[in-house]
């Protein structure tokens, strides 16, 4: 049967650093703060007045992807690009990134999804694969956030969280009868908190405009969070997402190597690492560095743990888990071979 098996990673960060001290320049906050809250230290943003959408970011990590996998552009059947924060309003960021990679015609999907994006995005992948309708799919998540900020006093609780930056998988078809590559994922979403997470403009539901200067200068723009709620969803979800891919596939928690979770919140991690019962080596994290790249956050620690050999590329069973916006949270399982 067929296989998707993840043949090369790739991350970018984007360039300009910006530390807990930086942020506290310009707004109410402190590094002692956002640390003991969040676990971050820094996060990177684009160089400010530069012209860089998440395409770029996700272009920069998709060549390091392919160089890894052995593939060149042309090799690729489809585009999954998975960002809350696209290059312009429409259309999405997929055919910005192909053409940007030097194709034509090659198919391009745009998905949203929030923090759960890549999950969606790679869950998308594996099915085009085992339906055998196409063979080499470049799913990428990237994120420019920082241009969406809110930076001052009033967006401060979501303002010190979010960082610039994109990871791609190459995800290859391959014949075989071993249970390897994907082996099943589980995806959810309850609209019912959609408002408790959003960024609302600009807004086809706003008429007779979608944005207009009084919703502007209200903040419509920026994201708005309902923090505590999404952190107790999130601590009650990820475990229960994580018993659900285990059983779906008949693995056992003590089967897993490692655990790669949405980068949203550290204690968030921590909460979910003390209810699975599991040791810290066995989660991966990496917030306190970049903090929380949503679409790009899972690709980027699965690059970043592959390379710091905290992932065995031969034989490793890896959970990937996410929740975001939405609301969305899904899990799924990877045996590397
Ligand atoms: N600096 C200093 N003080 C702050 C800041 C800040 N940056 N932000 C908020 N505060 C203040 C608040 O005003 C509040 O003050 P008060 O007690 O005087 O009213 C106090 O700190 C506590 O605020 P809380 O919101 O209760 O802080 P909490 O401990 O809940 O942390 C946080 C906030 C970090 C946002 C947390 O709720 C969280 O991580 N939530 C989940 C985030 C998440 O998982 N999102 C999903 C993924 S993102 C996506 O999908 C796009």
């Amino acid at each position: 049967m067929k296989r998707a098996l993840i043949k090369g990673t790739g991350r970018y960060l984007a360039s300009h650093l910006v530390t807990n001290d930086d942020l506290a320049k310009i707004i109410d906050t402190s590094d002692e703060w956002i640390q003991q809250r969040t676990g971050i230290k820094q996060r990177y943003w684009i160089e400010p007045g530069s012209v860089t959408g998440s395409s770029d970011l996700g272009l920069e990590a998709s060549k390091k992807a392919m160089e890894k996998a052995g593939w060149k552009a042309e090799d690729i059947d489809l585009i999954i690009f998975a960002t809350l924060s696209p290059d312009i309003f429409f259309p999405g960021s997929g055919v910005f990134l192909q053409d940007k990679l030097g194709l034509s015609e090659t198919p391009a999907l745009d998905i949203r999804q929030q923090c759960t994006g890549f999950i969606y995005g790679l869950s998308i992948a594996d099915a085009y694969i085992r339906a055998e309708m196409a063979e080499k799919i470049l799913v990428v998540g990237a994120e420019v956030h920082s241009t969406g900020l809110d930076k001052t006093d009033r967006g401060r609780d979501i303002t010190v969280l979010f960082g610039d930056g994109a990871g791609a998988a190459c995800v290859e078809a391959i014949e075989t009868d071993k249970e390897t590559g994907i082996l099943g994922s589980v995806l959810h979403a309850e609209g019912k908190y959609a408002e408790s997470l959003m960024a609302e403009l600009p807004a086809s539901r706003c008429s007779p405009e979608r944005i207009t200067k009084e919703m502007i200068s209200d903040g419509r723009q920026y994201p708005k969070m309902d923090g505590s709620r999404i952190f107790k969803l999130a601590v009650k979800k990820l475990p229960e997402v994580t018993y659900e891919i285990l059983e779906k596939t008949g693995y056992t928690l003590d089967d897993i190597d490692m655990i790669i979770p949405h980068q949203a919140n550290l204690r968030i991690n921590e909460f979910y690492m003390q209810k699975l019962g599991i040791p810290p080596e066995k989660m991966f994290n990496n917030i306190q560095r970049y903090g929380n790249t949503t679409a790009g956050s899972i690709p980027i620690a699965l690059d970043e743990a592959i390379e710091l050999g905290k992932i065995d590329t031969k034989k490793d069973l890896v959970l990937f888990s996410a929740l975001g916006a939405g609301l969305t949270w899904a899990s799924l399982l990877y045996k590397f071979d």
